[in-house]
């Protein structure tokens, strides 16, 4: 289990992440060899297997832990009609200022001082706020025209509303039920920025929960609950991570009240989920705009009525760069410094690195057999070069729950030695009986 980092949680931990995701292969700047574009990433060999647990562990605890939630993959491109129903074309803008004398642009809302341009020092050279719409705009086929135009949606949400008589009669589900999607979406952010946490393309992880009118704010407090619960359970210390129900003016256009998971960032506290109590909103203006009813029958009461919905929305982006963040550890071991990711097993984009002692002739084959055996079960990396201790300590920065070290005495006693990660600790143990040792050690 991942402790409390003795690091400062200050910039030069945010130097630290930014500089290991490079060094070893989390996060890459995007279009790097043409000088970067524009606050976009890619995740490298060692990224994309974070990210891929903490979507798998979402998808595990919100949809294969559970009877009442379905899942759900539904399209990125979008017609305008989808956004004009869901207030997005309207109320999805950031108010605009441009400074008349150096031209920079600004979102006003942010400004500290509403009168002076932060970049020129120029005073009263603003221009009248404007409201930017966040939505990327495209076009559908090879005509551009306006009966052509589509966006790329802004958020996954909607695709389980226009979805929602599919599902329910396809999926025998009745309300209190939820559809989960995790997904890429696009918002145009006027400043981008904090490496992933916030950029232009990013992945949610969002549930639409539809529950009887008179049960939503039950749904609410469980869903509040249930998700603060699955950061800490992933390893995310208490003392930094909190629920900050939003005041009266900072709810959305759509919400009768939410509440934040905010982590202490080594800039301050950030949102990385936001739990919605999104009432009949959607449902209704889907219902107005396409005509199709979104309602339940309840057969038993004999009534028919329209679901309330609470929405748990999570950023798998920004939460990755949180679990690293949290699980980011320097010690000192013998007279060095130890960086390790003290990543929860579930997490760790490695869960077994097999490592033979030298690159001598006869550990070779014995080492490829072990990898052979656990790579059905597990991710597993295997390194022959360098000194077995710089291997460790590489496996130790990409967060490698147990090292596996196949060594001459091996090939006398059929054993290994099993290196725990956070305690460093060794132990011996039969080959054969490697994956009962694991297994259990990595859930
Ligand atoms: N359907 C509701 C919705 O989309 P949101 O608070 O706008 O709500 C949910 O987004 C989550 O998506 C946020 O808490 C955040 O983690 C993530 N997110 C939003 N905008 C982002 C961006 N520009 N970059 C990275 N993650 C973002």
């Amino acid at each position: 289990m991942p402790v409390e980092s003795s690091v400062p949680n200050d910039v030069s931990l945010m130097e630290k992440i930014v500089n290991l995701s490079k060094r070893r292969g989390f996060v890459f700047p995007s279009a790097e060899i043409y000088g970067g574009f524009r606050s976009t990433y890619d995740y490298g060999p060692i990224g994309v297997q974070l990210l891929r647990n903490v979507k798998d562990a979402w998808w595990r605890s919100m949809v294969q832990m559970r009877d009442d939630v379905v899942g759900l993959d539904a399209s990125i491109l979008s017609p305008p009609a989808i956004w004009e129903a869901s207030g997005h074309l309207k109320n999805f803008t950031d108010p605009l200022v441009d400074c008349r004398k150096c031209h920079e642009r600004f979102r006003e809302d942010q400004l500290e001082d509403p009168t002076t341009c932060p970049s020129c020092g120029e005073k009263d050279s603003f221009t009248e706020a404007r409201n930017f719409n966040l939505m990327f705009k495209t076009q559908a086929g090879p005509v551009e025209s306006d009966a052509a135009v589509a966006y790329l949606r802004p958020e996954t949400a909607q695709g389980m509303f226009i979805n929602f008589s599919n599902v329910l009669q396809t999926s025998r589900k009745k309300p209190p039920f939820g559809i989960a999607q995790i997904g890429k979406s696009f918002r145009n952010e006027i400043t981008p920025g904090n490496f992933v946490f916030r950029t232009r393309e990013f992945e949610q992880m969002e549930l639409e929960f539809f529950v009887p009118p008179e049960d939503a704010q039950k749904w609410y407090e469980y869903w509040c609950a249930e998700r603060y619960r699955w950061y800490i359970d992933l390893g995310i210390p208490e003392s930094r991570l909190r629920m900050r129900p939003h005041d009266a003016d900072e709810l959305s256009h759509y919400s009768s009240g939410t509440s934040d998971v905010e982590f202490l960032f080594p800039w301050g506290w950030g949102e990385l989920e936001g739990v919605a109590n999104r009432g009949d909103y959607d449902l209704t203006q889907h219902s107005l705009h396409s005509g199709e009813k979104l309602e339940y029958f309840d057969q038993g009461l004999n009534i028919r009525y329209r679901p309330h919905v609470i929405e748990p929305a999570a950023g798998a982006t920004r939460t990755m760069m949180a679990f690293l963040l949290a699980a980011y550890d320097e010690e000192e071991v013998r007279g060095e410094l130890r960086t390790v990711l003290r990543l929860h097993p579930r997490l760790a984009p490695y869960k077994v690195a097999v490592l033979p002692l030298s690159k001598k002739d006869e550990l070779t084959p014995v080492a490829r057999e072990v990898l052979g055996m656990l790579q059905p079960l597990m991710m597993c990396d295997y390194d022959e070069t360098q000194a077995i201790g710089r291997r460790y300590r590489r496996q130790d920065e990409l967060g490698t729950p147990f090292c596996v070290t196949v060594d001459f005495d091996t090939l006398e006693d059929q054993a290994v030695t099993v290196r725990e990660r956070d305690s460093m600790e060794q132990e011996r143990v039969a080959i054969a009986d490697l994956p009962g040792y694991l297994l259990p050690r990595l859930v």
